[in-house]
């Protein structure tokens, strides 16, 4: 539905450039909802603001709806009408929601469809079925200053829907709300994304948002993508960011010659009893440093770090056995240093993370 090829936006200003994205090459299907994280400054705002050309693009291409935007972009009135046609199916929905405080919410509502041409009675209509499908029916004559952070957001919402866009973008449209509302505002972009089958593209730096309502998710670092897939499929990639962030895990090794590894749980093997099973099988008492569990997309997930004693070397079968249940197992980043031995077993799944970063 969104395909960034080679996207790339230098900045100048004052004989200085800023490379914000760097070959920026972005997937995202139809009808998912798709998060991208990544730290202040790692080119998350150009990104999105590149998807509707907002900021027109260094090089690379934007194609959304099948639509190459970019070829659009600045060739002449027709194409610059076309653009304008292309770009009012895409809703925009701000984190400071940027609503007129001279208007009604209604009033509000009804810009975009005023600039669209559509004619008086149309807009009121369109306005008041969008005002009931975010649930503020009863605020239509209200003014934004009369409304909450997270019912002004919801009039944002309803804005941004009034061209029947087919792609809603979002850049940190909860960050500036309390978690409670948060939750409702995540829960009313997942119901629009599965009622009206829109294409979600959000930006933020919360990873509870991922969990919560994402499909897929990217991260960013220095105006590349370094990771991206869907929750589940980063959560299975040995090594990856993503799943660390989004499953912190912490403790330390208790001291020398142990291993310690992270095990992440993913559907049914979330609900077996592998550990004990493993510590069992091989008579080994497993400490359990830390875990974090959780439901993301209707399935349990976990991660879990769990010490075995002895050096790695003499843990190579208790962690094959782990791998056979299905489960994903890593070395700590903060535990014990594995041996050349050691490292080499695990380099081939270390080699893996780094081809799929590319
Ligand atoms: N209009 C601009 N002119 C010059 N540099 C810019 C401009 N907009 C962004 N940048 C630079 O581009 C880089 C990426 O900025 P961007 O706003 O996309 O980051 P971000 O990931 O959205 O960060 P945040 O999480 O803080 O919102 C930064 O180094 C920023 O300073
Ligand atoms: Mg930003």
């Amino acid at each position: 539905m969104i395909t960034t090829t080679g996207l790339t936006k230098v900045y100048r200003s004052r004989g200085r450039e800023v490379t914000a994205l760097d070959g920026v090459d972005l997937h995202v299907r139809e009808g998912e909802v798709f998060g991208v994280v990544g730290q202040s400054g790692a080119g998350k705002s150009t990104l999105i603001r590149c998807v509707n050309l907002l900021e027109r693009p260094s090089s690379g291409t934007v194609t959304v709806a099948g639509t190459d935007l970019t070829a659009l972009a600045g060739n002449g009135q027709r194409a610059n009408a076309a653009l304008r046609r292309a770009r009012s199916r895409i809703g925009m929905v701000f984190q400071h929601f940027n609503l007129l405080s001279s208007r009604t919410v209604q009033g509000n509502v009804e810009l975009p469809l005023e600039i669209l041409g559509v004619s008086g009675k149309e807009r009121s209509r369109k306005a008041i079925e969008l005002l009931g499908l975010v649930g503020l029916a009863d605020k239509a004559k209200s003014y934004p200053a009369q409304l909450s952070g997270g019912q002004k957001q919801r009039v944002g919402i309803a804005r941004a829907l009034a061209g029947d866009p087919k792609v809603l973008l979002s850049d940190e449209a909860t960050s500036a709300l309390d978690p409670e509302t948060t939750r409702s505002i995540l829960q009313l972009l997942r119901d629009l994304n599965q009622q009206l089958g829109l294409t979600v593209l959000l930006i933020t730096h919360e990873m509870d948002v991922v969990k919560t309502v994402c499909d897929s998710a990217a991260l960013m670092k220095d105006g590349r993508v370094v990771e991206t897939g869907t929750v589940s499929e980063v959560l299975a990639t040995p090594g990856s960011e993503l799943a660390r962030e989004l499953f912190p895990v912490g403790g330390e090794a208790s001291g020398a010659d142990r291993t310690v590894v992270d095990v992440t749980f993913l559907g049914e093997t979330a609900s077996q009893p592998v550990i004990s099973q493993l510590s069992r099988t091989y008579n080994i008492d497993i400490s359990i440093l830390g875990a974090a569990m959780d439901t993301v997309g209707g399935r349990q997930v976990g991660r879990m770090r769990i010490e075995l004693p002895g050096p790695f070397e003499e843990n190579v079968v208790p962690i094959g056995f782990l791998r056979e249940q299905g489960l994903n197992v890593e070395i700590a980043p903060t535990g014990t240093v594995p041996t050349a031995a050691g490292a080499a077993a695990l380099a081939p799944a270390a080699a893996l993370v780094k081809e799929g970063a590319k």
